[in-house]
């Protein structure tokens, strides 16, 4: 059995995986998947990871909570590209801010959603199959809804997905194109949250949302492992990962901690969070901790904020897996690093204009958080860092066309073109 079992993060209680669904039946807390990694290491190694041609998430199976395989159950796993999202050197933007370490940019847009949630969702797809579920289903900013929704879509599984009705227009278009139920919310994505709960609960009905679900982490891990094996092993310093609930970060931190436990890399990096200034709540509950001895990190206390950033995917009011995120910032020597909405805008053209590489703003704000650590000298000009992309550009177009200028109007004339003068 590769599952020791389940651990409340809150509290510590342990359950096995068939006694729990979701959350702690003590305290509420979420819930981390425990692994045996004894057990694990023998039939899973480096050399079997250099030999595999899957290259997708699925090439991490052994570390993944399933019990289902290509072998016994082909049928589960959804026919998409999911993972092992390209990584490049981005020299433009590194020459740019005058940085003499090394920037790579992972751009999980390249997903088949196009975000870095078809990682969760496609784990949660295959888990809700395991365990017999009927209709899927999540509270979404977005990006979640959209990922499950084309996951169920491949498996031609019915699925429904609860948004706050300001949820952008190319979202709610991919929603309803990969043939979801859409509710739309009149609230905030926090009230869809507490409503996705209840429906599930009423219809019984199996739950994605954010944390609540034990293996949305799980799914979000592996592109920490696919960091490893794309940097050929050389674990980078930092990585910055741009943050909502909090649980890409504590799924980033999860997957470096697991390759670690597995002898597969012999150091760990810093886990950099970056928030929406208007959206901070994570930011704001690891400053309270921070000067703390990591033993007391059991005082974590997570409040609420009033969240308006135009980065529709981090603006979360109450984070739903908030403490593991603020732990794994601790844990892995962090630090978190607040950014304000015109330089979350700035970002997205300065990864367009440089890389190549359009991002939403959401997945900008990493890039916007490293820049900032850059001029603060958080990060030394020998380091080596890694900054996620969430999300692609195309998600929210609105946002984008803000910094994105105007085309030149004119003539259908070979003169008016002369006219421009362009060199
Ligand atoms: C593009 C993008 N970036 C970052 C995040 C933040 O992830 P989390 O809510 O797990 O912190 C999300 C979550 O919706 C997202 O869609
Ligand atoms: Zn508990």
């Amino acid at each position: 059995m590769k599952i020791k079992g389940l651990k409340c993060i809150i509290c510590g209680k342990e359950y096995s995986p068939s006694e729990v669904k979701y959350v702690c039946s003590s305290c509420g807390g979420n819930l981390d998947v425990i692994y045996d990694y004894l057990e694990i290491k023998k039939h899973f190694s480096r050399s079997d990871l250099a030999s595999s041609r899957m290259y997708s998430i699925w090439r991490y199976l052994p570390v993944l909570p399933l019990e289902s395989n290509f072998t016994t159950h082909q049928k589960y796993f959804p026919k998409l590209h999911i993972g092992w999202t390209p990584i490049h050197r981005a020299k433009n933007l590194s020459k740019k801010l005058n940085f003499s370490g090394n920037i790579y940019i992972k751009d999980d847009g390249r997903n088949p959603s196009a975000s870095y949630k078809d990682r969760a969702s496609s784990v949660v797809a295959v888990k809700g199959q395991e365990i017999g579920a009927g209709v899927f289903t999540t509270a979404s900013t977005g990006n979640a809804g959209c990922a499950l929704a084309c996951m169920c879509s491949n498996l031609q599984l019915p699925c429904v997905i609860f948004v706050p009705k300001t949820a952008p227009r190319a979202k709610i278009a991919q929603l309803l194109l990969f043939g979801a139920k859409v509710i739309a919310v009149n609230g905030t994505y926090d009230d869809a949250f507490d409503l996705s709960l209840g429906a599930a609960s009423e219809f019984d009905w199996y739950c994605r949302s954010t944390g609540y679900n034990p293996y949305t982490r799980e799914g979000k891990k592996t592109s920490a492992f696919e960091i490893c094996e794309q940097l050929n092993w050389e674990v980078p310093d930092k990585v910055f990962v741009s943050v909502g609930d909090g649980n890409i970060i504590s799924g980033v931190w999860k997957g470096f901690k697991d390759f670690y436990a597995l002898g597969f890399i012999d150091r760990l990096p810093q886990i950099i969070a970056v928030q929406s200034d208007k959206s901070n709540a994570i930011s704001r509950a690891w400053k309270n901790v921070s000067t703390l001895p990591v033993a007391q990190t059991g005082e974590i206390k997570i409040a609420p904020v009033k969240a308006t950033t135009v980065a529709d995917s981090i603006s979360v009011d109450m984070p739903r897996d908030g403490v593991s995120a603020v732990k794994s910032i601790i844990e892995s020597k962090g630090f978190a690093v607040e950014v304000p909405d015109e330089e979350i805008l700035g970002a997205i053209k300065e990864l367009a204009e440089n890389e190549g590489v359009f991002a939403e703003p959401a997945a900008a704000a990493a890039f916007a958080g490293l820049k900032k650590s850059i001029s603060e000298k958080k990060v030394k000009d020998t380091e080596t860092v890694v900054c996620l992309i969430t999300g692609n550009g195309l998600k929210d177009i609105d946002s984008a066309m803000k910094v994105a200028g105007e085309p030149i109007l004119i003539e259908p004339e070979i003169e008016e073109v002369k006219k421009l003068n362009i060199q």
